[in-house]
């Protein structure tokens, strides 16, 4: 998952290749609730493995259901009945809809019942969305429930401790038209105490109705079933009791698909592909947000579905300009208006309310961001259009995310732009909510003219501190990191275990050069992490010692070595981008990187480090045979032919004797912030000391 702080996408060219999405929220999430509800053991295959599922999760452990891991990635969860094994709790439901308002309701009706007394909570936005309409409807039926904080709102208590009496005789009536969650915590919840026919009636028209329609779908695969009388009256009949199906699957999640289905109508397919291929999900799902799939359809996709697949490729292009009420398909609708930007005119999105009150306003986060990246758009209490951007109008954009996962699943779509410029999403992590791995899975889709690949470079002398600075800010920044100086040890190592000299005498005889090249060439070498094996065998350590790096720094002045290990560095250059630390990487490797420092720092200051380093490992050693080694291969790198250490003409010099770690990547990060997006222009930075 990328836990950094934004996340630069480069301009993107093509899309090819195969997903397989996570589960279904909606589905996960009602699953685990009624499993937990159920009589017997459930085994739950496939759930989505997310935030909003982690908090439904903790809350159920924390009522007392048993839920157990097995290793084959399912989950076992012993039902608790219609009873309450803990009576009293405080549940943190986090940002997760899905868990607040089915478990306010089966709370209360339980704790009504049998006398419990529970507190549910969430982050900020969660009690800045409505419950009013639910609880108005759980005091109604006798459930006693006090807001904790501002009327309407979550937290909320829910319980006396003492049972109190329910009055289930007259239908018992919610609002529909604000949330659909409403009614399915209703549906959820009222088989706990159906001693009679209980009838729920809408008021209101009823919104998202494919989500109740996933609610009585796996109401029934509980042993539940509903009477509906259109979309307005609902009978629980009396004696409905929750039973264990065994073994249940959880679909892909359609909503996530939609980001997939998009970029295949979007994106060219990648050379020798045919397009994207969504494993896990299929036409027949009891999702509502399968239906996007007609949406991206008129708009020009062309989809082919199979029982647990979709092929998605480029059909009309540009896409088809669209008019659409899209109350049936309220999340992944956000994706249209992206889609929209690609299309042949304005795109109109109607009856969409909800994306008011969901992780955050959607209709104006979608029209602010859009905004940014130089659309037109027009909204009103319910509705948004947006207008295609054209070619020569897109700007590179900083996109906001508002704690929203689907604000920064969709904005991904708008690297695709015919300006080529990439674009900048703002904390990404919010995807965890949903799809933890998106971007890993948007990257294995997606590609890239590699001079679009962004490459930060990091060189410098010996214990200048290249290599932690190195790893901080591909960390930071989300990039892949390559260790160059970590080669040349590798076939210094090498080198010396097959028993050959690397004395530099030894290495100027043509013949040994080019046995130390073929072998670099076909270096037996694995990374795993931090972790290096070399022939099978962990040489991690070895190749940090002082007599590694002396003998990397003589077999890295052989021209032929050097060339050898070139293929290997180039193709590190993936995305979403690079950061390289060497000599040579700004000067020889990735001339074109699109910010290059030079790290340095006195020899003493340096050999001080080093011998702190050494100490740290238990290894002895001199500050002075430190000190000559280090200003002998300064020689060494700086004098030779070959790639000799030198700061490129326009790299960034960052002198670091008096700077501590955090210090200097904070700066090389400010650098990269205003050298990254921007397609040429250099930081702001002079390019001389610094
Ligand atoms: O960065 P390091 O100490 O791990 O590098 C070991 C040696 O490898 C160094 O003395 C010079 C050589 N090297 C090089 O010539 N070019 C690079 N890009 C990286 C390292």
């Amino acid at each position: 998952m990328f836990k950094t702080e934004f996340l630069d996408i480069p301009a993107l060219s093509h899309a090819g290749g195969s997903i397989r999405l996570p589960g279904s929220k909606s589905i996960s999430n009602r699953v685990l609730l009624l499993a937990a509800l159920s009589e017997g053991q459930t085994q739950v295959v496939d759930l989505l493995d997310s935030e909003d599922t982690q908090v439904m999760l903790q809350a159920l452990r924390q009522l007392g259901c048993a839920i157990d891991m097995p290793t084959d990635g399912s989950l076992i969860i012993q039902g608790l009945g219609a009873q309450l094994s803990v009576r009293q709790a405080n549940l943190f439901l986090g940002n997760a809809g899905t868990a607040m308002r089915p478990l306010t309701a089966a709370l209360a009706l339980l704790s009504a019942e049998l006398g419990g007394q529970f507190t549910l909570s969430g982050v900020p936005r969660m009690h800045e969305r409505p419950i009013g309409d639910l609880v108005d409807g759980l005091l109604t039926l006798g459930c006693p429930i006090r807001y904790l904080g501002q009327t309407g709102f979550p937290p909320l208590q829910v319980g006396t401790g003492e049972p109190t009496r329910l009055q289930l005789d007259a239908p018992i009536r919610v609002r529909g038209d604000v949330s659909s969650q409403f009614l399915t915590a209703l549906l959820l919840a009222l088989p706990l105490v159906s001693r009679r026919d209980t009838v729920i009636e809408v008021v209101g028209e009823l919104i998202s109705k494919p989500y109740i329609d996933i609610t009585l779908n796996l109401l029934e695969r509980f042993g539940v079933v509903v009477k509906r009388d259109g979309w307005s009256r609902f009978t629980i009949p009396a004696g409905s009791r929750y039973r264990s199906p065994g073994r249940i699957h959880v679909e892909g999640d359609a909503s996530s698909a939609s980001y997939f289905i998009a970029l295949g109508a979007i994106a060219p397919p990648s050379p020798g592909q045919s397009g994207i291929t969504i494993e896990g999900l299929g036409l027949a799902s009891i999702q509502g947000d399968i239906r996007f799939v007609e949406a991206a359809r008129q708009m020009g996709a062309q989809i082919r579905g199979e029982d647990n697949r979709l092929h998605i490729t480029r059909g009309q292009w540009p896409l088809k300009a669209i008019d659409l009420d899209c109350n049936h398909i309220p999340d992944a609708a956000m994706t249209l208006a992206v889609m929209a930007l690609y299309a042949d005119g304005p795109c109109t999105l109607r009856n969409i309310a909800s994306w008011r009150v969901k992780e955050t306003d959607r209709i104006e986060a979608m029209a602010h961001e859009c905004r940014q990246l130089g659309a037109q758009v027009e909204s009103g209490p319910d509705w948004i259009r947006i207008h295609p951007l054209p070619m020569g109008q897109w700007r590179a954009a900083h996109i906001h995310t508002y704690d929203d996962h689907r604000v920064a699943m969709c904005f991904s779509l708008t690297a695709f732009n015919p300006d080529g410029v990439g674009v900048r999403i703002l904390d990404p992590q919010c995807v965890a909510k949903t799809f933890p791995d998106y971007f890993e899975a948007f990257f294995a889709c997606v590609s890239t003219d590699v001079a679009h690949i962004p490459v930060l470079c990091i060189d410098g002398p010996t214990a200048s501190g290249k290599g932690t600075l190195a790893s901080e800010v591909a960390q930071r920044l989300g990039y892949h990191l390559l260790d160059s100086g970590a080669l040349y040890r590798l076939v210094g190592l090498a080198a010396e275990r097959a028993g050959w000299s690397t004395e530099e005498s030894d290495l100027r005889d043509p013949a040994q050069a080019q046995r130390l090249a073929d072998m670099a060439q076909h270096l037996p070498v694995r990374f795993d992490g931090e972790r290096i094996w070399l022939d099978g065998q962990e040489v991690s350590d070895a190749l940090r010692t002082e007599n590694a790096g002396m003998a990397a720094s003589r077999v890295s002045a052989v021209p032929s070595v050097r060339q050898a290990l070139m293929r290997l560095q180039l193709d590190m250059r993936r995305l979403p981008g690079l950061v390289a630390d060497g000599r040579d990487m700004g000067t020889v490797v990735f001339p074109d990187a699109k910010l290059k420092v030079f790290l340095t720092a006195s020899a003493e200051q340096r050999a001080q480090r080093r011998l702190k380093q050494l100490i740290s490992k238990g290894i002895s050693a001199n500050i002075d045979d430190l000190l000559a080694d280090l200003r002998a291969r300064d020689a060494r790198d700086t004098q030779r032919s070959a790639a000799p250490l030198k700061a490129a003409e326009d790299a960034l010099t960052l002198d670091n004797s008096n700077l501590n770690i955090e210090a200097s990547v904070n700066r090389v990060l400010d650098w990269w912030r205003r050298s990254a997006l921007a397609p040429k222009a250099p930081p702001n930075a002079s390019r001389s000391q610094v």
